[in-house]
């Protein structure tokens, strides 16, 4: 009897679909062509399938959720239901049904650990384990053609980071994995291993703006097969300069590059923040908290076009577009952390919140 994916999952294993006519580089880490049809799933995915693997191994904490008292401002006082796009641990989840009995949540995550974070939440919250660039199609299941309330909170949650098996850290030992949730298509190892370096200088410089970028990934094409994340830390710190090792892990934008097109963020930030404005009713508020300057300069340039009440060119003496704002930006430049708030949380250093509010 033929094996389905959802057997083979369930029994900890997935099957490879490596065939001739199947590029490598679109196959799961570990498939190769010829290789037997099954391969073990990294433990992480073990545990979506089922299996008990790694539930002692979570940390005490979850997430600290970042700018949680202005997402509470900014989104507190509005009645009905809030989308929380990035759920993770539910902190921010939590400060809005705690600030009015009116909110109900919407909460998103493609990750199945956030999903297990939202057993304990009530009738209030429905979780839907998807990629938030699915929002049109998770609000249809929740017979909802508008919303009253967004808060994308980007990146990573620390339990994902603290999570070695997840493979998303430059500082712990795990496989070269690095997908936020099982829909990813791609895995760090097929880019790590199997990518050409020409495309892997590529992504490192447009999703890691790293100046080094042909030089770490001619290394890595060097050091192929490379194993695990601290090994490839390793090759990338050997392939930067001593003098620009000082700023930082030498890695750190290496990690963020390769996460970044293994999860293809910023075209799902694109096509979500598209459906959250457009779904967004009247007075309605969409806040989005970013860690880095490519996805703040798309949430940027949203919301300074939507906001833009005339796109004449400057020379036309009068106004011939008609258009009409159909937002208005609430956190002008955006809000950054307290120095009292970093200090609790190094993690929160980055962030840089926006906000705007449905005017048309
Ligand atoms: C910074 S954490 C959010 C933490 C959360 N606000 C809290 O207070 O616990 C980001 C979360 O967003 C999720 N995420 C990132 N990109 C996503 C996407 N495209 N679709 C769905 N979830 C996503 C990640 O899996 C992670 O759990």
């Amino acid at each position: 009897m033929p094996l389905s994916k959802k057997h083979s999952v369930e029994k900890g294993f997935e099957l490879c679909s490596a065939t001739a006519d199947f590029p490598t580089h679109r196959q799961p880490s570990g498939c190769h062509v010829g290789s037997p049809l099954l391969r073990p799933l990294p433990l992480w995915r073990q545990r979506f399938g089922g299996l008990t693997v790694g539930r002692n191994h979570q940390p005490p904490e979850y997430h600290v959720p970042v700018l949680a008292d202005r997402v509470e401002y900014w989104l507190g006082s509005l009645d009905g239901t809030i989308v929380d796009a990035t759920f993770g641990g539910g902190g921010h989840s939590r400060v809005l049904l705690d600030a009015n009995a009116e909110i109900r949540v919407l909460a998103i995550d493609r990750d199945p650990d956030a999903g297990r974070q939202s057993a304990s939440f009530g009738s209030r919250l429905t979780f839907h384990q998807a990629n938030f660039r699915q929002l049109e199609s998770v609000l249809q299941e929740e017979h909802l053609d508008e919303i009253d309330g967004a808060i994308f909170d980007l990146g990573v949650s620390s339990h994902q980071l603290d999570v070695g098996e997840r493979g998303f850290s430059y500082r712990r030992r795990g496989p070269l994995d690095m997908r936020m949730g099982p829909d990813a298509e791609l895995d760090a190892d097929v880019i790590v291993n199997q990518w050409p370096a020409a495309d892997v200088a590529r992504i490192l410089r447009r999703y890691g703006e790293e100046r080094y970028s042909g030089r770490i990934a001619q290394a890595i094409a060097r050091a192929r097969p490379i194993a695990d994340t601290l090994e490839l830390a390793g090759v990338v710190a050997d392939a930067v300069p001593a003098r620009a090792r000082r700023s930082g892990h030498p890695a750190r934008r290496s990690f963020q590059a390769i996460r970044i097109a293994v999860n293809d963020e910023l075209a799902a930030l694109t096509d979500a923040l598209d459906v959250a404005m457009r779904l967004l009713r009247h007075g309605g508020r969409i806040v989005v908290i970013s860690y880095q300057s490519l996805e703040d300069r798309i949430v940027k340039r949203k919301f300074a076009s939507e906001s833009s009440s005339c796109t004449c060119p400057p020379d036309f003496p009068v106004c011939v577009c008609d258009t009409v704002a159909n937002v208005r930006l609430l956190a002008r430049g955006g809000e950054t952390p307290s120095a009292a708030e970093i200090e609790a949380n190094p993690r929160a250093r980055s962030a840089r919140l926006r906000a705007a509010e449905r005017v048309a």
